[in-house]
């Protein structure tokens, strides 16, 4: 069965820098709090742009670094949560903006685990010898469901994109295992309440900041240790393979010290394992590809090393994905 490899990645982060400081005259809160409780600094706030602007920037590096024309794509899948209009897809707009004319077109909803839940589409469907490449995109507005008054959530987001290209490979090389799994039962601790099917947009529900994210942060703090280390080590084992052997973790960016809880749980010393969120906060679906893309960028990836992404989010859902870089 064939696998599928990254040939591409590409990051885009809105210009303006939104910092601790800047959060202090917000909102009651400090510098001091936000650092030693979650290691964020400052984030990336969009001004007039929407999650299609920022993915179609992330997609053209992707696609340029895979020395791809984009009229050869020929499938396409956003992750986000902050899609530019509930339909037509944010897929369907940057299919537009870069001419990927022939390409087949979808988002996926999977929150903060949205970019390893796409690549693992994208592996399935190439696997499967539809489609012989893939462009898949992270990307989110975060800012624009964020509660700008509520100091436990709006400290913690940021805007951003990334994106990779994948194609088909052997099986021993790219991705070698996934796992990926939720527990629908644990929505209620993650969840944007009002502007779906079950409560569309009101005067109430304007009223009531039900457009904003909502999080039980506490609780999902807990739970997101356990089930990060569990998630990362089914995949390994989906890849015949132990923690030791995982040369950079790439975990989601949502709280430093949930990622320090899980690489010393999984026994990674800290040079395996890598952070940007001081950078960005937490970007959803877009932290993931953000924080690979820099990896890779950075000389933190060499050819041959064992690339461990481990993601988990509103849902709750949870996405691991192991890659054999080549
Ligand atoms: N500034 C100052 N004080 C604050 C702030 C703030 N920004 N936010 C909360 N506090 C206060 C609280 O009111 C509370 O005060 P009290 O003790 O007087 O009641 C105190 O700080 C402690 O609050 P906790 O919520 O217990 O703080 P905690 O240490 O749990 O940190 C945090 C909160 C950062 C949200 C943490 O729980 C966390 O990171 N949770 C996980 C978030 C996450 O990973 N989400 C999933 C991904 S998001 C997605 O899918 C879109």
């Amino acid at each position: 069965m064939l696998s599928v490899k990254i040939v591409g990645l590409g990051k885009y982060l809105p210009k303006k820098v939104l910092t601790n400081h800047d959060l202090e005259r917000m909102v009651d809160t400090s510098d001091e709090w936000i650092t030693t409780r979650t290691g964020i600094k400052r984030r990336r706030i969009v001004e007039g742009e929407s999650a299609s602007d920022l993915g179609t920037k992330a997609a053209r590096r992707a696609i340029k670094a895979a020395a791809v024309k984009p009229e050869d794509i020929e499938l396409i899948i956003v992750a986000t949560i902050t899609p530019d209009t509930q339909f037509p897809s944010t897929a369907c707009y940057i299919q537009k903006n870069i001419g990927a004319k022939k390409a087949a077109v979808f988002d996926v909803s999977a929150a903060c685990s949205g970019f390893v839940y796409a690549l693992a589409v994208a592996k399935g469907m190439i696997s499967a010898g539809l489609y012989k490449n893939a462009l898949v995109v992270g990307s989110e507005i975060l800012s624009s469901i964020t509660d700008w008054s509520d100091r436990s959530t709006c400290v913690l987001f940021g805007d951003g994109a990334g994106a990779a290209v994948v194609v088909p490979t052997t099986e021993s090389k790219g991705i070698l295992g996934i796992h990926l799994g939720g527990d629908g039962n644990l929505a209620d601790l993650l969840i944007l309440p009002a502007g779906g099917s079950r409560l569309p947009v009101s005067k109430s529900t304007v009223e009531n900041r039900q457009h904003y994210i909502k999080m039980r942060g506490n609780e999902v703090f807990k739970i997101a240790v356990k089930i990060m280390v569990d998630t990362v080590v089914k995949a390994l084992a989906n890849s015949k393979l132990r923690p030791q052997d995982i040369d950079l973790l790439v975990p989601h960016q949502a709280n430093l010290r949930i990622i320090n809880a899980v690489a010393k749980r999984l026994g990674l010393e800290e040079n395996r394992v890598f952070v940007n969120i001081n950078k960005y906060g937490n970007m959803s679906s877009a932290s993931t590809a953000v924080a690979l893309c820099e990896a890779y960028e950075s000389g933190r990836i060499k050819k041959g090393d064992i690339v461990a992404l481990d993601t988990f989010g509103g849902g709750l859902v949870w996405a691991s994905c192991i890659i054999r870089w080549d």
